[in-house]
């Protein structure tokens, strides 16, 4: 593996391989082993043209304790805003000696541009473009569930929400179906869940209670107002009476379904509060996982796994 472009293509043994390796860092990622020196010597350039809190931090604290050394660009202070264009940019900071671009962009492929015109050497990994792809927030979402439910072939799983803006829900879809997850459900108004996804085996559903009973994980998903147009936009009280994982809803799942969610979650929205921070949620989880599934991607393109 050379670059994280996407989830899409990658064999089943290539996603376990990035989920065994992932494990061997947890204790690095708690802290117990304070930093491993896999990174030593080389740099990783964070490229987040879009926001970001928890894939940016993580990939952060991922590259530390791999003993790289760390470059955040400021792109809000960078001269992006002078007109310089993408590729400009990246030429200019691989005159910097960096050896690994984590990029995450508003356009679906920015990230395959970069790879395109950087040196050999150097890796690129999505960190997330457009509405197309989330690699690693994918991996860290197999990471969590196989860690709550040990076997994939087993499961229901449902993802509810804004799915046709969701480059989440398209990397999860592509692992669940390649890690062999026999019913994956897609579960939103017709206006957000595209009917293409039935060709690749899921299941779509627009009545919610239907779409989660008896599934053994719930991925909730926002809604992507900033990606929609005025006619798409339901009015976010409407949504949540339609749509809202609440308490009573979630007793149609499966008594040990776990909830989660990439985040930022919207409380009230498509989640209420009782159950982001119930019993059931491991959506803080996630992002402590995220932490040594981001290390295990950075370990492995660098040809340095422990
Ligand atoms: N899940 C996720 O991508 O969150 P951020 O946008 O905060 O990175």
């Amino acid at each position: 593996l050379n670059h994280l472009l996407s989830i899409e293509g990658l064999p089943k043994a290539v996603l376990e391989h990035i989920l065994d390796t992932a494990s061997t860092f947890v204790s690095v990622s708690d802290r117990e082993v304070k930093k491993v020196p896999l990174l030593r010597g080389k740099s990783v350039f964070n490229l987040f043209f879009e926001n970001s809190t928890r894939t940016r931090t993580t990939f952060e604290i991922a590259a530390k304790r791999l003993s790289a050394d760390v470059l955040n660009l400021d792109i809000a202070r960078s001269s992006t805003a002078k007109g310089e264009t993408l590729l400009d940019t990246v030429a200019n900071l691989s005159a910097m000696h960096a050896d690994m671009f984590v990029v995450r962009h508003s356009e679906s492929g920015a990230p395959y541009l970069i790879a395109q015109h950087c040196a050999p050497h150097v890796h690129v990994v999505n960190a997330g473009d457009g509405r197309h792809s989330h690699p690693t927030q994918g991996l860290l979402d197999m990471y969590t569930i196989r860690h709550y439910k040990r076997d994939f072939s087993q499961l229901s799983v449902a993802i509810v929400g804004d799915i046709v803006h969701s480059r989440v829900a398209r990397s999860d879809i592509h692992a669940l179906s390649t890690l062999g997850v026999p019913d994956i459900r897609a579960v939103g108004p017709k206006t957000l869940v595209p009917g293409d996804l039935r060709e690749m085996g899921v299941r779509v559903c627009h009545d919610m209670d239907e779409g989660i009973r008896g599934c053994d994980v719930v991925i909730m998903l926002r809604l992507q107002n900033e990606r929609m147009s005025g006619a798409l936009l339901p009015s976010s009280g409407e949504y949540f009476q339609h749509y809202g994982l609440t308490e009573e809803r979630l007793r149609l799942a499966k008594p040990d379904v776990i909830v989660m969610h990439p985040g930022p979650i919207n409380r009230g929205v498509e989640i209420d509060s009782t159950v982001a921070d119930g019993p059931h949620s491991v959506i803080l989880p996630q992002v402590s996982f995220g932490i040594a599934v981001r290390m295990a991607v950075m370990a492995i393109l660098a040809g340095n796994e422990a």
